[in-house]
């Protein structure tokens, strides 16, 4: 057994909605994911509702808030439409995420310095009906420092530099990603914030960061979603699954 306290794996079914609404059907439905997701041991289902609603829709939360029995972690934009959705739901956690019209994904970290007064009074009603707050962010002092300031638990870095240097190859690149990720972990887990990681994760790239002792929490989802085609959801999960643990071991 390790001491590293358990790493929990939030499973992101946003693109089990993106393949559903390219027809603009019922099929494949994000909630039998969720549930399997759930049975294949996910600590968590993550949702982002994005302005636009291109994958997850306003039914959907409100289909996976009745149907859950693990947490769900609800993703949105610092909107007031949004805060008063997450408010009528009190979900498990919210996740304040940047939201750009034209971006394919979500492509960076939110700038909390630039807009500290703003995000403090978005947050503290959400914070008030129970809301875990989390903000998702670049590895990068300033932003850790600015959330910590406006009251955030959680922070959630934004892996996708890291993966993306991977995957094209460029190592030299993806191990200075790295090391901002791991410094910036204990940087912010020494502020007494939560710490989790996500965006862009595959099998190939989570366990240096699963190996992280101060993370709590990954959050994987196009990987896992288009691994599900070839194995199926459970199976995909469980692999992830094991190489998380194997690299907290
Ligand atoms: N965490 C956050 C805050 C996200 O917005 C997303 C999706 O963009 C993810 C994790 C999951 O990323 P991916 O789908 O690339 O695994």
């Amino acid at each position: 057994m390790t001491g590293l306290p358990h790493l929990r794996l939030g499973v992101n079914i946003d693109h089990v909605a993106t393949v559903r609404n390219a027809r603009g059907g019922d099929t494949p439905d994000p909630l039998r994911a969720a549930k399997l997701a759930e049975e294949a041991g996910a600590d968590g289902i993550t949702a982002h509702l994005r302005e636009d609603r291109r994958h997850i829709s306003d039914a959907d939360i409100e289909g996976l808030m009745e149907v859950l029995s693990v947490p769900l972690n609800f993703e949105m934009a610092a909107t007031a439409e949004m805060q008063a959705i997450a408010l009528r739901h009190r979900p498990h956690a919210v996740c304040i995420v940047p939201e750009k019209r034209e971006e394919r994904t979500t492509e960076g970290g939110l700038e909390v310095a630039r807009e500290e007064n703003r995000l403090a009074h978005f947050i503290a009603p959400l914070r008030e009906a129970g809301c875990r707050v989390s903000i998702f962010i670049a590895a990068d002092r300033r932003q850790i420092e600015a959330a910590h300031r406006i009251g955030a638990e959680v922070i959630e870095l934004h892996s996708g530099a890291y993966c993306d240097a991977h995957h094209d190859g460029d190592f030299a690149r993806r191990d200075r990603e790295l090391e901002a990720l791991r410094e910036m972990s204990a940087f912010a887990h020494g502020l007494g914030l939560e710490v989790h990681v996500g965006h862009g994760l595959t099998y190939d790239t989570v366990q240096p960061v699963a190996a992280f002792p101060e993370v709590r929490e990954l959050n994987i989802g196009h990987f896992l979603i288009g691994e599900a085609i070839f194995r199926g959801l459970k199976p995909a999960i469980h692999e992830m699954r094991r190489l998380m643990d194997g690299a907290r071991a």
